[in-house]
């Protein structure tokens, strides 16, 4: 979900709406706002933002306090009514909330008891009635009423509050999901991240866990739920408003696939210099002895950063030498893992929220192990968990489907791995400087690898209804087809699955016919000779073969359908170029079949939901 609140001299109305189209990759089942009108009102659509501004027009919005949400349901089906802002019981309160009331089942029993009505099933709506029934049989004032109410609550939240009674008066706090205060002149923006805040202006501050944010008049004061008061710590956002915005592109995801050279260029830079033999993390330059000295590192992720983290699996087994496990973080976190005081674990995450990869790192480090963090997003929770960590720099990436954040996130880890090895001495320094070399060259080698999209688009137009896909590779590349597979259903919905080539036999191969589109992810590289083989069982069963294989192979073009190349380079630093395609081909297929890639349905950019 999204949250957007601004309190000042404007038109609230404007602010919120934009604000929340720009989140709206966060979420967008439902929308809604609340205005003091002077009276508290409350709009809310099911559907996209769009909707809810059409259904706004002819209201009376002046006002210049409001709050937004943009929501990704998970309690209550998306409909107008379980849409946020939510009303208090006397509906004098109005309340919006990204997160989850863990307890709200019992807390609203109580409520019940006490006479309260709730017209939505959400429990956010449990949650603004609970403050104000604390305010009133406490007869305290709001702030005390809600820091009262969050001691009892268990769960994640974001909120923002504003009452009929105080329109001078806005609260705002947060515990596991994300909150940023935007420092205008006279003026607040409240929001989930710094995209609808970056316009205006540049002075943030972050919302810590357990916060509580309370703006009466042009003032500003925070305390905790302890009721401890601290100084608002004031941080300069770096974030341009163009690196948000399409910039001619039909869509973000276009834009991000082909700002990958510039997104992969930015994240080496200032890092790594090939000539030189230079590579500094500064980040992680305090944890290199420790990570030299890992026992085993455990790798925690969802979605594609899972995928990152595969690849990474291999590389630092190969040049670290040491064992790594990579973990889906909802399995790890609840399944008592054995995790000792020397390991390392690295969370990897784009937005920097997910919740589950947020609490295995939680879990990881109440457990003695150290918590590096591989995270996009300046500034997010994960970043601000991890003892260190190395930002992936790639820019916003607003695209529900990850492109830009995952070659990036690659980028980083073999940095990383290469510092160890060179630090471990498993690495010789002649080829490590071979290595940085080829890591040098991959953003000229993604540009040359993005030459291809004439060619893919035609390929998308030939297997734009197909009912299944199958993505299959081996070594690096397996992992390059676990994400091709992703990619394809996330925003075309046709079924795919990713499978090392060699497993093909031991299942998947039964459901090849010549209604069946294979893609190969088959580069020159240690397990070439086998994946040739691989192809020819799918071809003896009249599969259709899409190679996606290195500049000048004369083989495999020779046996599939069609061939996609993309240029040569060291074979742990395949995946980046190789996937390129890949993103392609999903990107195109799904836009012939009249889907929204960006904000393909059910999904959300950033889980911070459990
Ligand atoms: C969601 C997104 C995916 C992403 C995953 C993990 O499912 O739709 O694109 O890979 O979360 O997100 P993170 O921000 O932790 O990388």
């Amino acid at each position: 979900c999204g949250i957007v609140a601004y309190k000042g001299h404007r038109q609230a109305e404007e602010i919120i709406i934009k604000g929340l189209q720009r989140l709206e990759y966060r979420g967008y089942d439902s929308a809604g706002i609340a205005l003091l009108t002077p009276e508290l009102s409350i709009y809310k659509k099911k559907g996209k933002v769009a909707e809810l501004q059409a259904h706004i027009a002819d209201q009376n919005t002046q006002s210049t306090i409001g709050i937004g949400h943009t929501r990704w349901a998970t309690h209550g089906e998306p409909n107008d009514v379980n849409a946020h802002p939510h009303y208090s019981q006397t509906k004098d309160l109005a309340i919006i909330h990204n997160g989850i009331i863990e307890n709200y089942a019992s807390v609203k029993k109580e409520l019940v008891a006490h006479g309260h009505e709730f017209t939505s099933e959400t429990d956010t709506e449990v949650l603004i009635h609970f403050i104000e029934y604390i305010q009133q049989s406490n007869n305290v004032d709001l702030v005390e009423a809600v820091r009262l109410a969050l001691k009892r609550v268990v769960g994640a939240y974001a909120i923002a509050i504003i009452s009929k009674n105080d329109p001078d008066l806005m609260i705002a706090a947060r515990k596991g999901s994300p909150l940023v205060i935007g420092l205008g002149k006279n003026e607040f923006f409240l929001a989930s991240d710094a995209t609808p805040i970056v316009e205006y202006t540049n002075e943030v501050v972050y919302l810590n866990d357990n916060e509580i944010a309370v703006i009466r008049g042009n003032e500003l004061h925070i305390k905790n739920t302890d009721d401890v008061v601290s100084t608002p710590e004031i941080t300069l956002l770096d974030l341009e408003l163009e690196a948000i915005e399409k910039g001619g592109y039909d869509h973000f995801m276009l834009k991000e696939i082909n700002e990958q050279p510039r997104s992969i260029n930015d994240c080496l830079r200032g890092r790594l210099n090939a000539s030189e033999g230079q590579l500094t993390l500064g980040g992680i330059s305090d944890y290199l002895s420790k990570l030299r000295q890992a026992d085993r590192i455990i790798i925690a992720a969802c979605g594609t950063s899972w995928h990152a983290g595969l690849v990474a699996e291999y590389i630092f087994e190969e040049f670290c030498r040491i064992p790594v496990e990579v973990e889906y973080a909802s399995e790890f976190r609840y399944r008592n893992p054995v995790i000792h005081e020397g390991d390392i674990l690295i969370a990897i995450s784009q937005s920097g929220e997910t919740a589950d990869t947020l609490a295995a790192m939680e879990l990881a480090k109440s457990r003695g192990a150290t918590v590096l963090g591989v995270c996009n997003v300046v500034g997010s929770s994960i970043a601000r968990i991890s003892d260190a960590g190395v930002y992936t720099h790639a820019g916003p990436e607003i695209g529900v489907a990850s492109t830009k954040a995952f070659t990036a996130q690659l980028s980083v880890l073999s940095m990383i791995a290469l510092k160890v090895a060179q630090q471990k001495g498993t690495i010789s320094e002649t080829r490590f400087r071979e290595m940085l070399a080829h890591l040098e060259q991959i953003p000229a080698k993604v540009e040359e690898a993005l030459k291809s999209e004439e060619q893919i688009r035609g390929i998308s137009e030939l297997y734009q209804d197909a009912k299944n896909f199958l993505y299959l590779g081996r070594g690096y590349n397996f992992p390059v087809a676990l994400e091709g597979a992703l990619k394809l259903k996330e925003i075309s919905y046709i079924h795919a699955e990713g499978y090392p080539a060699a497993e093909m036999k031991h299942g998947p191969i039964a459901l090849i016919d010549e209604e069946m589109p294979v893609c190969f992810i088959a580069t020159r590289d240690g397990s070439y000779d086998k994946v040739v083989s691989n192809i020819q069982e799918v071809k003896a069963r009249k599969g259709k073969v899409i190679a996606i294989v290195s500049e000048g192979d004369v083989l495999i073009p020779k046996m599939v359908d069609h061939v996609i190349e993309v240029p040569n380079t060291h074979e742990a630093f395949m995946p980046l170029v190789a996937t390129i395609p890949l993103q392609l081909l999903s990107y195109h297929i799904a836009v012939m079949r009249g889907c929204n890639v960006d904000q393909p349905r059910n999904l959300a950019k950033s889980v911070t939901v459990e």
